[in-house]
């Protein structure tokens, strides 16, 4: 499968484009600030962008996503509670909810709830190889829970159902705020602090 991990804007953010080798059928994650950067990409590698999936609502996760869905002809997925949040950024045509599958060609996508960061934050398992997080979990660190509609009792839950992901998976994080890229989740188990907190109280001292 094609994956581009790209990184844009001033705020460390990364987009993330998987396509089909075969088909070339596309899926964006978190479009924002450049669309002309994301659509040469896209051109470049030929892919058939069809979906283009936000993690959740904040403006820098979604501010292009509109200007992508109009160069491609995409349709823009996310979490009904994101629905209500976006602002200015992004329309959505679509729901998706944790235990959704869907296919981009041949490879599978699973649709994890995890709120915590925001309310209708995701992550997603793609080709049983890439976990991608958004705030939820970054490479040694976890998203804040402090912002407009932020729960720390719910992102404690959330990164609790991330520790029952298999560790080969590659955490694809929504921002570059790590000591690398990209890490596999059984290294974030052995390393992140916030994944090894194993109570409330422990995380609260993260
Ligand atoms: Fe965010």
């Amino acid at each position: 499968m094609f994956f581009a991990q790209i990184g844009i804007g001033s705020m460390e953010n990364f987009s993330y484009l998987f396509a089909d080798e075969n088909s070339k059928e596309g899926m964006l994650i978190d479009p924002a600030f450049d669309h002309e950067k994301l659509c040469q990409v896209i051109k470049k590698e030929s892919i058939n962008l069809t979906r283009i999936v936000l993690t959740h609502h904040h403006y820098d996760h979604v501010n292009a996503a509109n200007a992508v869905k109009a160069r491609t002809g995409a349709e823009i997925f996310c979490h009904r509670e994101t629905v209500g949040l976006l602002r200015g950024g992004a329309a959505h045509d679509k729901l998706i909810d944790d235990g959704d599958h869907f296919m981009v060609g041949e490879n599978e996508v699973k649709v994890i709830h995890t709120p915590g960061h925001a309310p209708g934050s995701l992550c997603l398992i793609v080709a049983d190889r890439w976990l991608i997080t958004g705030d939820t979990l970054f490479v040694g660190d976890c998203g804040r829970s402090d912002l407009p509609g932020g729960d720390f009792a719910a992102l404690f839950g959330s990164l609790q159902k991330i520790k029952q992901l298999p560790d080969h998976l590659i955490v694809c994080s929504g921002h570059n705020y790590g000591s690398e890229k990209l890490r596999q989740l059984g290294d974030e188990k052995r390393l992140n602090p916030v994944l090894l907190a194993p109570d409330l109280e422990a995380f609260k001292k993260c």
